[in-house]
């Protein structure tokens, strides 16, 4: 049995490709916002997982406005990273783990969640940049991950609650996946932030807190705001916070936070990253080292 070992939430700005790049994580601009990831690299340390699950949105990098899924689920054996036009330096290639993908695929269509399945699925700065801020130094990725790609850009966006159950999909389904992995679920976006229009440069600090302590314990109390709600509330690209949604709804044990960080700005977002722990009723050892 697959053993869900926790949740990690992030920012995923594309700026944070640039520091990593120039080497300025001890910067006084950034330093705020990495110094959120040394203790998720001590839980990392400990909790040994081996593969990544990865809820984020895609900016246009696989997926354009003329075709563009609600929910798409990675069945490929390695994901590529591509120029995006944000000037972020490309990351290596993914491993995928083309055996979970198609059980989350056969369990979520069960389910009745009608997935497009990508056999073939670049993967963007929403992706890759939370990897590169858990796994820092530019060697081999240490796990292989599955993309699950949720439609933040182009209206009509699937409902919170939508996004909290397919969370619980992937969930139930990585809890009766029959193979020895350690897993952890990503989402990646937000907090908030609006990039275009009048608002642009909107943030909402006390939203985002009232997000950060409701995602632990009451996700259903996200789950039913609108995406009306949402945009008002967190700014046209704030929808991201659907990917933490997600992510927290895979989590079907008992849930704590180990850590979390926020910091205003990171570019023109609010910067926030939260790990939690996913602790089940018989929780296996971590691998010896
Ligand atoms: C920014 C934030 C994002 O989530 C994104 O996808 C692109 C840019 C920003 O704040 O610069
Ligand atoms: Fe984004």
């Amino acid at each position: 049995m697959a053993t869900v070992l926790g949740a990690l939430t992030s920012s995923h700005v594309p700026s944070i490709g640039g520091a990593i790049a120039k080497g300025l994580q001890q910067d006084a601009y950034w330093k705020p916002f990495f110094d959120g990831f040394p203790p998720v690299h001590a839980w990392l340390a400990k909790a040994k997982p081996d593969v990544a699950v990865i809820f984020y949105n895609d900016h246009g990098l696989n997926f354009f406005l003329d075709n563009l899924p609600t929910f798409a689920v990675g069945a490929a054996s390695d994901y590529r990273n591509a120029d995006e036009g944000w000037g972020i330096p490309t990351v290596k290639p993914f491993k995928g783990d083309a055996a979970l993908s198609w059980h989350l695929i056969e369990s979520l269509v069960a389910d009745e969640f009608d997935i497009a399945t990508c056999q073939e699925m670049l993967v963007d700065h929403a992706a890759t940049l939370p990897m590169a801020l858990l796994w820092p130094g530019g060697g081999d990725w240490p796990v292989r991950i599955v993309p699950i790609a949720m439609n933040h850009v182009q209206h009509p966006l699937p409902t919170l609650s939508r996004c909290l159950k397919l969370g619980q999909a992937v969930g139930r389904a990585l809890d009766a996946w029959n193979e020895d992995a350690r897993v952890l679920v990503m989402g990646t976006g937000g907090l908030s932030h609006q990039l275009d229009g009048k608002r642009a440069g909107f943030i909402n600090k006390p939203f985002d807190l009232m997000c950060m302590e409701a995602i632990v314990g009451e996700p259903e109390r996200l789950a039913r705001l609108s995406v009306h709600d949402l945009v008002r509330e967190a700014g046209a690209q704030g929808t991201e916070l659907m990917t933490w949604i997600a992510a927290r709804g895979a989590l079907t044990g008992s849930v704590s936070v180990v850590h979390q960080n926020y910091h205003i700005p990171i570019s023109n977002t609010a910067g926030a990253t939260m790990l939690l722990d996913n602790r089940a009723a018989s929780l296996p050892q971590a691998r010896a080292a």
